[in-house]
């Protein structure tokens, strides 16, 4: 076996291998996703320990390059993280030894491996729902930019499935646009919330020295400090959750897009068809297009979801830092890049679609104007409810579907969808 650097290890005592794999487990793997946060968060803190004269500004800057080396070599893969550290925490520490000596041994001075990990995750979620954040923007762009295009494409508006009222294509995309656009809203108040530096903090009961923590969070771009240590732990898990939560939201709506799209490719829908770059074909039958991808899509929320219980399930926990919050690494990441993964995707897809509009049209019957036939009648000041049931009995007044669109003057409407206003919600959005 590799020999393993512990931080903790005295030399004395000897752990046993199974356990000590058994703690690690694929944890050393996880942390390469927070490996680069973790590099920063370091950094940070040799700086802060520097403004407090507990580091000369000589020492500083050999950190600072060491930790350079490191970022570059790990970007190169010619520093692997592996089994031989117990976490990524470690093997910083090590490389900085091995780079600087003694001088290496002093990085850790007033910091815990507990406020480490909740440094450098708090930076992962930030920057991830930064990325999610801006996977959305082209998707909602397409989505208005093909609602604007098919301002007057007529299809069926269903409510519990079964056709109810003329719609057109524009209404229906520009819905899945105005929710996304609440999502993104999500994402920020949920970066908002955890944008607060948890460096300083320690164990959990800070440590006896006065910790530069306002200037590191503003190094690492924190809008402000997570005041309490205490706190600072009970959020490990809880801000994880507040991420997954977010990012639920997002799934939930491509979930719902998704569905509406494999729903209207079938045969018996037949409105929309997807180009080959995006289908598959069957290994015994010859006759299939599917779209196996809006599928997968679809199923994404599950990932998601199995990743909030997990989180859910484990923190079940007293106060204070617990060896079980590493257990919510996992379901985070992979939620995470699920989340991304799938967004990236959406755009490409969304211009991959035709809109058949003859079917679609054709897909309106008669029927389906009596709401428009009775409130025509009630604008003429029949009570609506008379006028209802004249509509229902087949009595009221003749309206093709075109005019039923053209009608649907009030604001969102097919007449007035105002997509404008729907694009101008992004502005209020910082990136
Ligand atoms: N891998 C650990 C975690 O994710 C790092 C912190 C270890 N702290 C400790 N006190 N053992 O929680």
């Amino acid at each position: 076996m590799t020999e393993q650097h512990l931080l903790w290890n005295d030399k004395k005592s000897t752990i046993d291998p199974k356990v000590m794999a058994f703690m690690a487990g694929n944890d050393i793997l996880l942390d390469q996703h927070l490996f680069l946060y973790d590099i920063q968060g370091t950094a940070s803190h040799i700086q802060g320990l520097t403004e407090i004269g507990l580091l000369i500004e000589q020492e500083n800057q050999s950190f600072q390059s060491a930790l350079i080396q490191l970022k570059e070599q790990f970007e190169s893969g010619d520093f692997v993280l592996d089994q031989r550290f117990e976490d990524g925490h470690s093997a910083i520490e090590w490389f900085l030894v091995n780079a600087l000596g003694d001088l290496g041994k002093k990085a850790h001075t007033g910091r815990s491996r507990n406020d480490q990990v909740l440094t450098c995750l708090r930076l992962y979620m930030k920057d991830q729902l930064q990325r999610a954040q801006q996977a959305i923007h082209p998707i909602v762009e397409t989505l208005l930019s093909l609602a604007t295009d098919h301002m007057n494409t007529l299809m069926p508006g269903y409510t519990h499935l079964q056709r109810a009222m003329p719609n057109t294509v524009c209404v229906w995309l520009a819905g899945h646009a105005e929710s996304l656009i609440d999502d993104m809203y999500g994402l920020a108040n949920a970066r908002e919330l955890l944008n607060a530096s948890p460096l300083g903090t320690a164990a959990g009961f800070g440590v006896p020295l006065p910790l530069a923590r306002e200037q590191t969070a503003q190094l690492m771009g924190f809008d402000r400090v997570q005041v309490n240590p205490f706190y600072a732990q009970n959020s490990r898990g809880k801000f994880e959750l507040m991420t997954l939560q977010s990012l639920y939201h997002v799934m939930l709506d491509i979930r719902r897009l998704s569905w509406d799209l494999s729903l209207f490719m079938t045969a018996e829908f037949n409105f929309i068809s997807m180009n080959s770059s995006h289908t598959t074909g069957s290994s015994i039958m010859p006759n299939k297009n599917n779209p196996d991808v809006v599928e997968l899509m679809r199923a994404q929320l599950a990932v998601i979801e199995g990743a909030m219980q997990e989180i859910q399930a484990m923190l079940s926990l007293p106060s204070g830092y617990q060896r079980d919050l590493q257990m919510s690494k996992a379901p985070l990441i992979r939620a995470v890049q699920c989340t991304l993964q799938t967004l990236e995707l959406v755009p490409g897809l969304l211009n991959a679609l035709q809109f058949n509009e003859k079917a679609m049209s054709e897909a309106i019957s008669d029927d389906m104007m009596a709401t428009d036939q009775a409130i025509e009648a009630a604008k003429k000041g029949v009570s609506f409810r008379d006028a209802y049931l004249d509509a229902k009995s087949g009595q009221g007044p003749t309206i093709s579907a075109q005019d039923s669109i053209n009608n649907r003057v009030s604001l969102g409407g097919a007449a007035n969808p105002g997509l404008d206003l729907i694009r101008s919600r992004l502005e209020g959005l910082v990136d």
